[in-house]
């Protein structure tokens, strides 16, 4: 079961998700006016409260409790930053075309949806033509045979030009993370060069996806929250005691290539002890992202953590971990837990000339013998003419890798493909003792990349509830209080009488607490119970003629009755204790059934 499974307009639950995001604005394909743009999103006011919200909860959680930075940086980037990173070169997909309809699909879906293989991507193109050919698949769109059709790779990045001309070529940033890397030597200044240290950064990133497909979960511009935590591989160690105990879902590689392989609930302690997630800085990460996704709504029997196997890893990761959620009976990746080690810091310096890497100060100084050359440029000029400058650098690189290789008369290097013959005692070969204060350092990556978007989609979704009440059948989002895009409804009972005055008083007091609020007095108060559950309001006040000191009971003047979403019992609580009551309730301090 994979997220490439599904067909492209979901099932059951993807269905009525999307009709209800789109009734109520939380989310609806944009630019509608003009047909719309398949894999381009609009939340609406609902939806963009929403993820505002996941975004501040994982801010929180992720930067603010662990002491790590944020950035903000440019969408665009230009060209030289992605042929370091490997993008230009290797961020494709495979791409198949109907020689009938012109439809293009991906041709890992294609098979995964036709066959039992699981992860496609991870396929040579031929091999992937074969499987075409063999299982007789054919264009989604028209049904014409694909066999014999060539699989291509496909590059996913959105380019753009800076400026007038196609001089200076741009590219929109596949992910977040380009930006962090590229920017590590300020960065590594503002962390005064101690190691470790985190950079995170929420903003949008591009993809130019072949077939976007189940509304939020495969679009071609998204919202990433990023985590790039810099570590001295040799030294730095996670804090594993804080999550030792936390049990996860994994469903490791090597399960996943046994026929009958299942996720095996473990501690984080017991997956490091047995090998089974192999870094520690990445274990560290799944336990703390494992208490975070209960809180934020994902439902932790619908939740697994699967490991990458060897032919899908990204061209920059040695491991990953992928946090999957179960929707409409797929899986879906909303997170990916990478150990990227020091491919991206390496491949600036190389392509940049920019140190990417840290001076780190030993404790006490230490002395260590030195290999150096000093070669003598009058010999090396007449012999090599154009090219001694560059013998000289070849015997000073040869030096500090093998310095054996000047224990003979002559040594030999390589320049420009071929081989230099320099006699020793022309190259001021020596061995130096030198005492050094630290040594340079380039930090390894431990990348925890959420998908917010996806979580969204994820969150709704296992929110999503139906009950019957006063005999009728409702929908509500179970939505956590922190997350919901409104706290509160006020009502008044009907809008007369005072009733609407005394409401909106109560609406004001409550939205200058700093709650969200949503006033409504149209229709019957249990219509608006309904608008309010729907989207997923934790609590509803409504103001009646007892709060006005005129109904049956005298003592619950200067009250209101408080109901909860899920339960629909209600409290009368006291207006000059309501807001204090109500962020109580938000922020879980207190349970509603304390109040009495
Ligand atoms: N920096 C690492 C990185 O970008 P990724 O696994 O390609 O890794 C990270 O992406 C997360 O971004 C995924 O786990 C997923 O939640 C989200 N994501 C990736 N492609 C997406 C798409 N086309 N639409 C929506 N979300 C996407």
């Amino acid at each position: 079961m994979s997220e490439g499974n599904s067909t492209a307009g979901g099932n059951t639950e993807g269905r009525r998700l999307a009709e209800l995001a789109k009734r109520r604005g939380f989310f609806f394909q944009s630019s509608g006016a003009y047909g719309g743009v398949a894999g381009f999103y609009t939340y609406g006011p609902q939806g963009a409260t929403l993820k505002t919200n996941l975004e501040e909860a994982w801010r929180d959680r992720f930067v603010t409790r662990e002491g790590h930075m944020e950035i903000d940086a440019p969408d665009v980037m230009p060209e030289a930053v992605f042929e370091a990173s490997g993008h230009l070169d290797t961020f494709d997909d495979m791409i198949v075309e109907c020689p009938a309809c012109d439809a293009t699909h991906r041709a890992d879906h294609l098979i995964e949806d036709a066959t039992d293989i699981e992860e496609a991507e991870s396929m040579a193109n031929e091999a992937a033509m074969e499987v075409i050919a063999d299982h007789e698949v054919g264009c989604p769109s028209c049904g014409e045979p694909l066999a014999d059709e060539p699989v291509d790779n496909f590059n996913l990045m959105f380019g753009t030009n800076i400026g007038p001309g196609d001089a200076a070529p741009g590219y929109l940033r596949p992910e977040t993370a380009q930006g962090i890397f590229v920017e590590f030597p300020q960065l590594a200044e503002y962390a005064r060069n101690q190691l470790p240290f985190g950079v995170a950064q929420v903003g949008k990133a591009y993809r130019n996806e072949i077939s976007p497909r189940k509304s939020l979960v495969r679009v071609r511009e998204f919202t990433q929250a990023e985590l790039e935590h810099f570590v001295d591989p040799e030294t730095d160690e996670p804090p594993l005691e804080r999550v030792a105990d936390v049990e996860l879902p994994l469903y490791a590689a090597a399960a996943q290539q046994r026929e009958e392989g299942t996720a095996v609930e473990m501690t984080v302690q017991e997956a490091v002890n047995e090998g089974v997630i192999e870094s520690e800085w990445v274990a560290f990460y799944l336990g703390l992202a494992a208490g975070w996704y209960d809180r934020v709504g994902v439902d932790m029997d619908r939740f697994r953590y699967r490991q990458h196997l060897p032919g899908e890893l990204s061209h920059y990761a040695s491991d990953c971990w992928d946090a999957e959620s179960e929707v409409d009976g797929d899986w879906v990746e909303v997170t990916g837990f990478a150990y990227r080690g020091d491919y991206d810091l390496t491949n600036h310096a190389a392509h940049s000339g920019e140190d990417y890497d840290i001076f780190k100060q030993y404790d006490e100084p230490v002395t260590v013998e030195r290999p150096t050359v000093d070669p003598d440029m009058s010999e090396l000029g007449p012999t090599f003419g154009g090219e001694a400058e560059a013998v000289a650098e070849a015997l000073a690189d040869l030096a500090g890798r093998n310095p054996d290789a000047f224990e003979g008369n002559t040594v030999t290097v390589e320049v420009d493909g071929g081989e230099r013959t320099v006699p020793v005692e022309q190259t001021g070969f020596a061995v130096e003792e030198v005492t050094e204060a630290g040594e340079r350092v380039t930090p390894h990556v431990v990348e925890p990349s959420f998908g917010v978007g996806r979580l969204v989609y994820t969150v709704l979704a296992h929110a999503y509830e139906t009950d019957v009440v006063d005999g009728e059948e409702r929908t509500y989002l179970s939505l956590p209080s922190a997350l919901a895009p409104t706290t509160v409804g006020v009502f008044p009972l009907m809008d007369r009488d005072g009733l609407g005055d005394r409401a909106r008083e109560v609406a004001t007091q409550l939205r200058e607490a700093g709650l969200a609020v949503t006033y409504d007095d149209s229709g019957a108060i249990g219509r608006r119970y309904r608008r309010q559950d729907e989207v997923g309001t934790p609590f509803c006040v409504t103001v009646d003629y007892d709060t006005l000191g005129e109904g049956d009971s005298p003592d619950l003047a200067g009250t209101v009755t408080v109901r909860e979403r899920d339960t629909t019992s209600q409290r009368r609580v006291a207006v000059e204790e309501l807001s204090e009551t109500l962020q109580s309730l938000r922020r879980g301090d207190i349970g509603f059934g304390d109040l009495g």
